[in-house]
């Protein structure tokens, strides 16, 4: 598939994703995040793939919606087109890990991207930050949402009405971010950490991801059940029974995906 906006690559089970609109400091615009959208839903559906990993520049994850794409639209063209809608709904439905591995600013639309991530390794210079309130408007794609979640009501709301910026120890300090690594290895720790879990079962590495999100989405009680018929699933599975008795035996197991 050929992308404009994006750079993939597909390596050892790793797909990774690097945004590329290097002169708007990877703003998303709608061409960008159609094409994200395609290329991972293409990684999705491919075998060879198990998890993914979404990375910007050196200077920049992405620093926002594109501005300029969006200043003359209307409220009837956003509302009409849904404008974003659909783009965030095409990352919601892709099932296998996603790994944000953010350096430089991830600010508004790409704070929301990279918490749209199943978690986020930063490097040392990323700056973390919802600053649309700074444009006349708010936080599009989820920002008041799981920038709460992340990292409770009191510094979200300071950060959304002052649009002020976090840094990564910050953004570690406060749950945003897994770890902060310097910018150097950033790559480097990102796709050790993806190889981690490409040498897991799949189908408890599917699993594993649709438990965590549905502590979002649901009630404990809920979830619990949920977890544990997930987890009971599982025993009809042959890894199941290739990695316990891996365990049993003092050997590395060997996962096929069924
Ligand atoms: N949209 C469009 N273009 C952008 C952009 C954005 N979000 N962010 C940066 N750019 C462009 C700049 O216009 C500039 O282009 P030109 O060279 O053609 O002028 C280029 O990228 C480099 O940017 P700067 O010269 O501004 O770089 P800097 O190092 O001086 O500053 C920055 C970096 C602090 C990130 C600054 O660019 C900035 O504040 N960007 C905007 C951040 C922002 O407000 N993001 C929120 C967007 S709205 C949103 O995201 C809504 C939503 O939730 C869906």
């Amino acid at each position: 598939m050929a992308f404009e906006t994006i750079l993939t690559e597909i390596d050892d089970h790793i797909g990774t994703i690097r945004l590329n609109r290097p002169d708007a400091l990877n703003a998303l615009n709608a061409q960008l995040l159609q094409e994200l959208g395609k290329a991972l839903a293409s990684m999705d559906d491919n075998d060879k793939v198990r998890v993914i990993i979404l990375t910007g520049s050196e200077k920049a994850f992405a620093a926002g919606a594109d501005i300029k794409e969006m200043s003359d639209k209307s409220f009837v063209e956003m509302f009409g087109s849904d404008y974003f809608g659909p783009e965030v709904e095409a990352m919601l439905k892709v099932r296998k890990p996603i790994i944000a591995a953010v350096a430089g600013y991830a600010l508004g639309g790409g704070c929301e991207l990279a918490m749209m991530c199943d978690f986020i390794i930063a490097a040392d210079n990323a700056k973390f930050g919802q600053p649309e309130i700074n444009l006349g408007v708010i936080a599009g794609i989820g920002g008041t949402q799981r920038l709460t979640r992340f990292v409770g009501k009191s510094k979200s709301m300071e950060m959304h009405l002052t649009g002020r910026m976090m840094d990564a120890d910050e953004a570690e300090r406060s749950g945003l971010v897994t770890r902060v690594v310097p910018a150097k290895d950033l790559m480097a720790d990102a796709q050790k950490t993806a190889a981690k879990i490409a040498e897991k079962s799949p189908l408890s590495v599917l699993a594993a991801k649709e438990a965590v999100n549905r502590a979002y989405e649901t009630t404990l009680r809920e979830g619990l059940l949920f977890e544990r018929r997930l987890f009971h699933a599982m025993f009809a599975t042959e890894d199941q029974t290739e990695g316990m008795q891996a365990f049993a035996e003092k050997r590395t197991p060997q996962f096929r995906g069924n």
